[in-house]
C-alpha cells in the first residue's frame, strides 16, 4: 500500500470496547504524527447525528428492520458526503466506530433475512468499503453487562437481549470470513492495552 489516508472501521457487538480502542488508536496516531479524524455511526455529521437519536432511543419495537435499514443508510450517506469523503480527500485517515458491516449484521442477518436488501441499498447509495476493519470479538454476556451499565438512554439495541447479541457475534464472524482481505478479528476479552498494541501495529503497517 502507498502512504495515502485510509478508511478504517471498528465493528463488533454492543459493549465490545470499540470506543475505548478507537480513542487509544487515535492517541497513538497522534504521537506518530498521522493526521486522522475519529467518527461514528449512526452519526458522524450533524444531519446523521439527528437521525441517530431516532434509531438508538426508545422502544425496541419502534422500527421494523426494513425501516431501520433505510434510516441507517440515510445517516450513512450524509456521513459519507459530509465527513468521510472530505477527510480522505484532504489526506486524513478516517477511523469510524461502525459502518456498513453493522447494517449487514444487525439488520441484514439477525432479524429476518434482509441481507439482499441491505446490499442493494449499499451498492446504490454508499458504494464504499473500508480499507481495514477490526472486528472486536468477545463473549456477549460480558459485553452486554458493559453495554447496559452505561445508562445513557441509548440501549435500544442492547434491550433485544442476549440471544440477539449471540446472533450478532456469529454474524460478525461470518462477515470476517466473507471479507478476509480487509477484516481482522481481534480477541477483545483481553487487557485493553494488549488489544491496543495489536491494533496499532496493524494500522501502522497498513499506513506505512
Ligand atoms: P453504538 O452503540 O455502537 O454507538 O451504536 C448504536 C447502535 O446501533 C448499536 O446497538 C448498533 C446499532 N446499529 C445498527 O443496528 N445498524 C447500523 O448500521 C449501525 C451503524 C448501528
Amino acid at each position: 500500500m502507498d502512504g495515502a489516508a485510509r478508511f478504517i472501521t471498528f465493528e463488533g457487538i454492543d459493549g465490545s470496547g470499540k470506543s475505548t480502542q478507537i480513542r487509544r488508536l487515535s492517541t497513538r496516531l497522534e504521537s506518530a504524527g498521522i493526521p486522522h479524524v475519529m467518527t461514528r455511526e449512526p452519526g458522524g455529521s450533524p444531519g446523521a447525528e439527528e437521525i441517530r437519536r431516532l434509531l438508538v432511543e426508545g422502544d425496541p419495537e419502534r422500527w421494523s428492520a426494513e425501516t431501520e435499514i433505510l434510516l441507517f443508510t440515510a445517516a450513512r450517506r450524509d456521513h459519507l458526503e459530509k465527513t468521510i469523503r472530505p477527510a480522505l480527500a484532504t489526506g486524513r485517515t478516517v477511523i469510524s466506530d461502525r459502518f456498513a458491516d453493522s447494517t449487514r449484521v444487525y439488520q441484514g442477518a439477525t432479524r429476518g433475512d434482509l441481507r439482499r436488501t441491505v446490499d442493494v441499498l449499499h451498492a446504490e447509495m454508499i458504494g464504499r468499503e473500508p480499507d481495514l476493519t477490526f472486528i472486536l470479538d468477545m463473549d456477549p454476556r460480558a459485553a452486554l453487562t458493559r453495554g447496559l451499565g452505561r445508562g445513557n438512554g441509548e440501549e435500544r439495541f442492547e434491550e433485544f437481549g442476549l440471544d440477539f447479541q449471540e446472533r450478532l457475534r456469529a454474524g460478525f464472524l461470518d462477515l470476517a470470513a466473507e471479507f478476509p482481505e480487509r477484516c481482522r478479528v481481534i480477541d477483545a476479552g483481553r487487557d485493553a492495552e494488549a488489544i491496543a498494541d495489536d491494533i496499532a501495529r496493524t494500522v501502522l503497517e497498513v499506513l506505512a
